[in-house]
């Protein structure tokens, strides 16, 4: 009989979001006159931005004809649409990147568990605490750690927690690691990183010749024009970051799925015999290989958010949202909630009242407002204790689930 990869079953717990949908469909079956209110899974709400909604169409034509049809693109992505990102996104930043440095994907999610093919599985990884469980997930699944301890961590990871002490910032690991995971503005807390911050990291990855994984997801939805929207704002950040990014919160593509990877040709690291390897060049090897690019038209799709008419719309997309977390954390600090989060970023992280563990407080959101959220400790057990709501709800919803939970709270 075939054997199965063993590392799956350490895993503890369910994928978190299904589990949530899970309970959610379990209590809309069994009241099925409530109107539930979702504001678990960071999952957007608005329709795609008009130029993006155009492009997509004009894409999709252009394979019903023999002049535009287009079968196999580049596997990291056409040109036109690396280019336009590096010159729109990234060189107002500051920050020039080739092309060749640049890989297209579809979506943030398998790059960042994708990413582990080309690292030796003897790194010893450091990761966030509370974390977007898939950083910790996938390096149990391709054999990293060993089991996990009754606090839910595995043997072989550092973990940084992250709480209220230390701003939800972690702090440099005391051992050396080789792979440091960086989400900012941060999924599930919301906080964001300054550029002193975010300098202490480069540095210490350089001397310690670590790589850093950057994800920046959400940085189109930070306000505070001196926050970092990408690690290579920072000096030496190309000689050890790798940079994830994707359109899914910032362009509304959660279920078109597209999402990018910035791999510097200066990030090395060692052979086994000791020789220094470019990581872009795995990388290409790897994605050449075991993918096929993002669609056609999908990647015609992303590159009109690029355009002067996408871009401004795919803004008021965001700065909707953005209206939506401050109604969140506004409605929540009248009723006396501890909120962070939810200025630079699209979720608001709260201290469950009462002391309710996170698990405790969903089910009373969700059984007595109707309101979905997600509970803190899903993201790792400094999460407990803690509860994430998203803004990226429809406004009528979102300002209804606020209301319930006010009433409720009072
Ligand atoms: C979240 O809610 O944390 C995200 O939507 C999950 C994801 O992006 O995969």
């Amino acid at each position: 009989m075939a054997k199965i990869n063993d590392n799956y079953l350490k895993l503890k717990a369910g994928y978190l979001f299904p589990e949530i949908g899970r309970r959610v469909r379990a209590f809309a079956e069994a009241n099925p006159a409530a109107k539930v209110i979702r504001l678990g899974i960071g999952d957007v709400t608005r329709p795609l931005a008009p130029a993006v909604l155009k492009a997509f169409h004009a894409a999709v034509d252009d394979l019903g004809t023999v002049e535009n049809f287009a079968g196999y693109g580049p596997e990291q992505g056409y040109d036109w649409l690396i280019n336009a990102i590096i010159e729109k996104s990234y060189q107002p930043l500051g920050v020039s990147l080739k092309t060749e440095e640049m890989f297209i994907s579809d979506g943030s999610k398998c790059d960042c568990a994708n990413i582990l093919d080309i690292f030796a599985m003897d790194n010893i990884v450091a990761i966030g605490d509370p974390v977007y469980p898939v950083y910790n997930d996938t390096n149990v699944m391709i054999g990293r750690t060993g089991d996990a301890d009754a606090k839910g961590y595995y043997k072989g990871v550092v973990y940084m927690p992250c709480n209220e002490a230390n701003g939800f910032i972690p702090a440099l690991p005391t051992e050396k690691v080789d792979i440091i995971y960086l989400c900012f503005p941060n999924n599930p807390t919301g906080v964001v990183a300054s550029k002193a911050e975010l300098k202490k990291w480069v540095d210490y990855a350089n001397a310690n010749d670590a790589v850093i994984f950057f994800d920046a997801a959400y940085e189109a939805f930070i306000t505070d024009p001196s926050i970092p929207h990408s690690i290579y704002e920072i000096e030496g950040a190309k000689r050890c970051a790798i940079e994830f990014r994707s359109f899914s919160k910032t362009a509304g593509f959660t279920g078109v799925r597209c999402g990018l990877v910035v791999v510097p040709e200066e990030v090395m690291g060692t052979t086994a015999s000791g020789e220094k390897y470019s990581f872009n060049k795995l990388w290409l090897r790897r994605t050449t290989t075991k993918f096929n690019g993002a669609s056609y038209p999908v990647q015609k799709a992303a590159a009109a958010v690029y355009s002067d008419e996408g871009w401004k719309q795919t803004k008021e997309i965001i700065d909707y949202y953005m209206e939506n977390a401050r109604i969140i954390r506004e409605g929540l600090k009248e009723v006396g909630v501890t909120c962070f989060g939810g200025v630079n970023a699209p979720y608001i992280w709260l201290k469950t009242p009462a002391g309710l563990t996170s698990w405790d407080f969903f089910d009373k959101l969700l059984t007595e407002c109707n309101v979905v959220g997600t509970p803190g400790s899903g993201f790792g057990p400094s999460g407990e204790g803690y509860f994430r709501l998203s803004a990226f709800g429809n406004r009528d919803n979102v300002i209804e689930a606020v209301e319930r939970i006010k009433k409720n709270l009072k």
